[in-house]
């Protein structure tokens, strides 16, 4: 009886550690913009917010914006489930969190300075196949052409919002 019991726990204590595990949650550009919009550090928000990311349901007419098959690349809050959602939009288009990671665990300024440390608590790092999920994905039929053929190093000096303060 106890032995049965200790087993439920356990099996209790597992769950919650693998339920516990994924709960980063995205929580909006917003959220980024209190610490990440100082002009002395290269205001992150203000460079994204200028973006064609940022803006990117834009290019949705109508019903599209409502089309699954759109928001998989054009929003980061429509490519992610619901359950995800604590305070990102999918007004807010391609955000911080697509390239950065769901930021509810590593939003805090303790854990931000500690890259391992953010690095644990849901924060990714991007790289070249971070955009090649969206930009060399399976675009639907009639989808209009890139301007420009893929090009990892031209492509993300335009994006680019270096803090100057880092490295
Ligand atoms: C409470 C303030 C705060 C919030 C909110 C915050 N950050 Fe940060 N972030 C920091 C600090 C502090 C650093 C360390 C570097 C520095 O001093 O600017 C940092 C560093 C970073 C880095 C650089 C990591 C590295 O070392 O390469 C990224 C990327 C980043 N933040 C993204 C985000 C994103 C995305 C969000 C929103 C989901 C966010 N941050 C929210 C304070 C914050
Ligand atoms: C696999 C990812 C992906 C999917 C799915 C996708 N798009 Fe796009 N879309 C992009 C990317 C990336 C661009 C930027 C140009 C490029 O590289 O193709 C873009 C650009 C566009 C543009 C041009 C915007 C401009 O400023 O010129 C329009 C319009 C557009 N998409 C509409 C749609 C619609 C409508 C759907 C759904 C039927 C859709 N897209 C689905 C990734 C996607
Ligand atoms: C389309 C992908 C993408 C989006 C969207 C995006 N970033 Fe980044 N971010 C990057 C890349 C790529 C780097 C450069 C990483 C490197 O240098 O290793 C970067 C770097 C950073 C850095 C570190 C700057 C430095 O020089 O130390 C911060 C802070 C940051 N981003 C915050 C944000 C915030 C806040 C948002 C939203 C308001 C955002 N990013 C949106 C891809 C993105
Ligand atoms: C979640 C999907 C997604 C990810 C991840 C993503 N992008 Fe994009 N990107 C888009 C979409 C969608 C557009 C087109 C937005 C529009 O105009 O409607 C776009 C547009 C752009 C543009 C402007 C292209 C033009 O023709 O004006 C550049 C540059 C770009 N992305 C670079 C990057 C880089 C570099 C990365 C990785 C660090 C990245 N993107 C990651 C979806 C994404």
């Amino acid at each position: 009886m106890v032995k049965k019991l200790l087993l439920l726990m356990g099996l209790a204590l597992f769950i919650s550690s693998v339920s516990f595990a994924q709960t980063y949650k995205y929580i909006g550009a917003a959220k980024c913009k209190m610490c990440h919009n100082k002009p002395e550090k290269g205001e992150q928000f203000n460079q994204w917010a200028a973006s064609k990311h940022a803006n990117a349901m834009k290019s949705l007419k109508g019903d599209e914006a409502n089309d699954p098959t759109c928001l998989k690349c054009h929003s980061t809050a429509g490519s992610v489930d619901k359950s995800l959602l604590a305070g990102l939009t999918v007004q807010d288009g391609v955000s911080c969190e697509s390239c950065h990671g769901p930021g509810s665990m590593y939003k805090t300024a303790a854990i931000m300075k500690n890259k391992e440390m953010a690095l644990s608590k849901g924060m990714t790092e991007p790289n070249e196949a971070t955009c090649k999920a969206c930009h060399l994905g399976e675009k639907p039929a009639g989808h209009v052409a890139a301007k420009k053929p893929w090009n990892y190093a031209e492509f993300v000096k335009v994006i680019a919002h270096d803090d100057p303060t880092t490295k």
